[in-house]
């Protein structure tokens, strides 16, 4: 065993920072979509920061939205403050990526200046700040796509904007995890446990493949829609299930499919996940790796039931944000896992 420097300790406390900031911007990012706000900003300045602060700049900001499609099909008639409290939620995430570029920005010329950082890692922290950019690019295309005569965002795009930004926490995590841990990393090979290990990593995919499926439900509004459980209109496989052709278009445009797909695949994920948990929960010595299987156990309840809630009350905004937060909690709590099994 080693012990982990004082300045991987310092990095790692700072990359925990960006992590925090991360979530809430996933978190904002959402809560901006439920409340159907995502669309009121209609222009994108990367490096402009003010919002309009005298009333002749509201004015000015509400009449370019007024000439889009999102207000005159849904929101016509929408006073201007009731236009200001949609345009505080995309100003405060669009503001919130900024700050987190910042965040991480400073601090990381900081490290390298005063040659802090360990060898190999300057390629990687670099990388997540390219992605962090990417991401910010990848959601004014997101937002593009909402502002043309269907004024609802593709949810192809939607997933996408989605996924990455759950990538990217990922990746951090990771880091953070390297970082703060004094067992090396041991190759697959050299492994005393490559099943488990493979199991872990097959399950975060699965993990991941039913995030990815949420994404197409909330892009969708597909929520909206059969607010029972677990019957679909008083049928397990509900009517209309393949109504699209040709056929490979339902998992991704069928409301009915997406929905079905959803919930199934998830139920699916969280019984397989209950099973790794019981299995795992007594199987390993070391402490990390006990606490990564019982966080996955506890969290994955929690998920389904947020998932079956948000779904009966019709997706209220609370519930659909805490059912993001916790699609991303899970996630992180299955790299815990594949990273202390890395370690056995
Ligand atoms: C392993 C368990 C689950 C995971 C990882 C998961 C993940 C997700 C994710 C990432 C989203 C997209 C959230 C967003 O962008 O706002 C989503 C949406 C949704 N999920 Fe799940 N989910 C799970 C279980 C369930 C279950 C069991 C149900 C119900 C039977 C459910 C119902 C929904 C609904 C209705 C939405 C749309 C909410 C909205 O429009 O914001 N989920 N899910």
């Amino acid at each position: 065993m080693s012990e982990v420097s004082s300045d991987d300790r310092a990095i790692a406390r700072w990359l925990m920072v960006c992590l925090a900031l991360v979530f809430a911007m996933v978190v904002l990012g959402g809560v901006t979509r439920l409340t159907g706000s995502g669309l009121s900003m209609v222009t994108w300045h990367p490096t402009g920061m003010l919002p309009p602060l005298t009333a002749l700049q509201w004015q000015a900001e509400f009449d370019l939205y007024r000439q889009f499609p999102e207000y005159q099909q849904i929101n016509r008639g929408m006073s201007v403050d009731e236009f200001k409290r949609i345009y505080w939620f995309e100003y405060s995430h669009r503001m919130l990526g900024r700050l987190i570029g910042l965040v991480f920005l400073l601090p990381f010329l900081y490290f390298w200046f005063s040659r802090r950082i360990r060898p190999g890692l300057t390629p990687r922290l670099m990388l997540m700040f390219v992605l962090g950019g990417l991401q910010g690019l990848l959601g004014w295309y997101m937002v593009k796509s909402g502002l043309v005569n269907n004024p609802h965002v593709s949810q192809y795009r939607l997933t996408a904007h989605l996924t990455s930004a759950i990538l990217i926490f990922g990746f951090i995590l990771w880091t953070i995890l390297g970082l703060l841990s004094p067992r090396p990393y041991r190759p697959l090979a050299e492994s005393t446990r490559p099943r488990w290990r493979q199991g872990s990593l097959a399950l975060t995919c699965l993990v991941l493949l039913t995030i990815v499926s949420g994404g197409f439900v909330a892009g969708l509004d597909a929520g909206m829609i059969f607010n029972t459980f677990p019957l679909m209109g008083g049928a397990l496989i509900p009517e209309g299930i393949g109504a699209l052709s040709p056929w490979y278009l339902n998992p991704l445009e069928n409301l009915v499919t997406v929905q079905f797909n959803h919930r199934w695949l998830a139920v699916l994920t969280a019984i397989l996940l209950l099973a790794w948990y019981w299995r795992g929960r007594e199987t390993f010595a070391s402490q990390p790796a006990q606490t990564s299987f019982k966080l996955i156990g506890m969290m994955v309840i929690i998920q389904v039931a947020l998932g079956i809630s948000t779904l009966l009350w019709q997706v209220p905004v609370v519930l659909g944000a805490l059912h993001q937060a916790g699609a991303l909690l899970l996630f992180s709590m299955l790299l815990f896992n594949v990273h202390a099994l890395s370690r056995v």
